[in-house]
């Protein structure tokens, strides 16, 4: 992770160093206004065409983490680049012109869709908002939009209750692309799918990004479906990366004792669905600890069977040769 990502042309989006604090409310007895770290201390970056799996059990901080990326929430500290350019101080209005590169997908498309209005207005919206297109363009536009996501263009009337969950999540989909975007956050977009109809709307995430080449910062708990889909993997835990590097890599020689425990409890048919047998590792023990008061040292080692003294009082940097890296003391060669 040494490269400067940051000044690859191929980079889409790069952040360092990226935090992000909530205040808690005080206690009666407190004396100080705590907080609470939900992302803390992250690099990564996501070039052109790529997709960059997050996961990490939920409280880990993925979708806190997915917002800043898309400047919906402030970073308290950290630098985020948008193809080379600072972008973490601008103002919304000027962020607006740069919002056209950068969309997102909900994990709940009914809740993100409009029940009043038509899908062919909530398609027009950002074609219109980006003066993308207009008039007699605009409807030739929307069908197109349509196709591209698999659905005819006489749903153009139909309102988002008159549609399956695989169908609301197409829409929710098509107005992502509408403006053209360069990344595309996705937030739990499956998980609320039936497994067939997850199969159908991540095929069609693949076959849009091999027509297009956007990107994807792809958040999931269901690792299996990251696997499905990413090129890159981010293991999150209590707000940092704890592991990274290629998809076959992080599933075939993962090296965080946390990954292990998370790829250890995926259920079985997965592992058959791919050839593999389930893997024996050490199961995960114990809740994830609370971010208002996270462990010393290494976050992870309170619930790790391998966790030394040394994990105790340092924490580990995230290290690695070539695109795998690893923050744990007992697994950096
Ligand atoms: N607006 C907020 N105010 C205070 N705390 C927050 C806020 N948003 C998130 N948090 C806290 O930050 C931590 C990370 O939350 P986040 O939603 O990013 O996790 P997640 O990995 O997406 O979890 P899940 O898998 O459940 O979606 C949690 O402890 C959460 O309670
Ligand atoms: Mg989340």
């Amino acid at each position: 992770m040494q490269r400067d990502e940051t000044s690859d042309r191929e980079t889409v989006l790069a952040v360092s160093g990226l935090r992000k604090s909530f205040p808690v409310a005080r206690s009666w007895f407190g004396r100080h206004r705590k907080s609470l770290r939900a992302v803390d201390d992250v690099d990564l970056s996501i070039r052109r065409g790529e997709t960059l799996g997050l996961v990490g059990e939920s409280g880990s901080g993925k979708s806190t983490l997915a917002r800043l990326c898309l400047k919906l929430i402030e970073p308290t500290a950290g630098q985020i680049r948008l193809f080379g350019e600072p972008i973490e101080r601008l103002s919304p209005r000027a962020m607006r012109p740069l919002r056209r590169n950068l969309q997102m997908v909900f994990q709940d498309p009914f809740a993100s869709l409009n029940p009043r209005l038509p899908i062919g207005r909530i398609l027009a919206e950002p074609l219109r908002n980006f003066r993308i297109a207009q008039g007699a363009d605009l409807a030739r536009r929307v069908e197109a939009l349509l196709a591209r996501v698999g659905l005819p263009a006489d749903v153009v009337n139909r309102r988002a209750h008159e549609f399956s969950g695989g169908q609301r999540q197409r829409i929710g989909i098509a107005r992502a692309l509408a403006p053209e975007p360069k990344l595309i956050v996705l937030d739990e977009p499956v998980s609320a799918l039936d497994v067939s109809v997850q199969a159908q709307v991540l095929n069609l995430l693949s076959t849009l990004q091999d027509q297009a080449g956007y990107s994807y910062l792809f958040v999931s708990h269901d690792l299996a479906v990251v696997r499905h889909i990413s090129h890159r993997v981010a293991v999150m835990y209590l707000g940092r990366i704890v592991e990274i590097g290629p998809v076959e890599s992080i599933f075939s020689t993962p090296r965080h004792p946390y990954t292990e425990a998370l790829l250890a409890a995926v259920p079985d048919p997965a592992g058959r669905q791919r050839g593999g047998t389930r893997r024996r590792g050490p199961r995960l023990r114990g809740e994830i600890p609370s971010p208002i008061n996270p462990p010393s040292g290494c976050a992870f080692r309170t619930r790790c069977p391998l966790a030394t003294q040394r994990c105790v009082e340092e924490r580990p940097a995230l290290l690695g040769s070539g695109d795998h890296a690893v923050a744990c003391h007992l697994r950096q060669a």
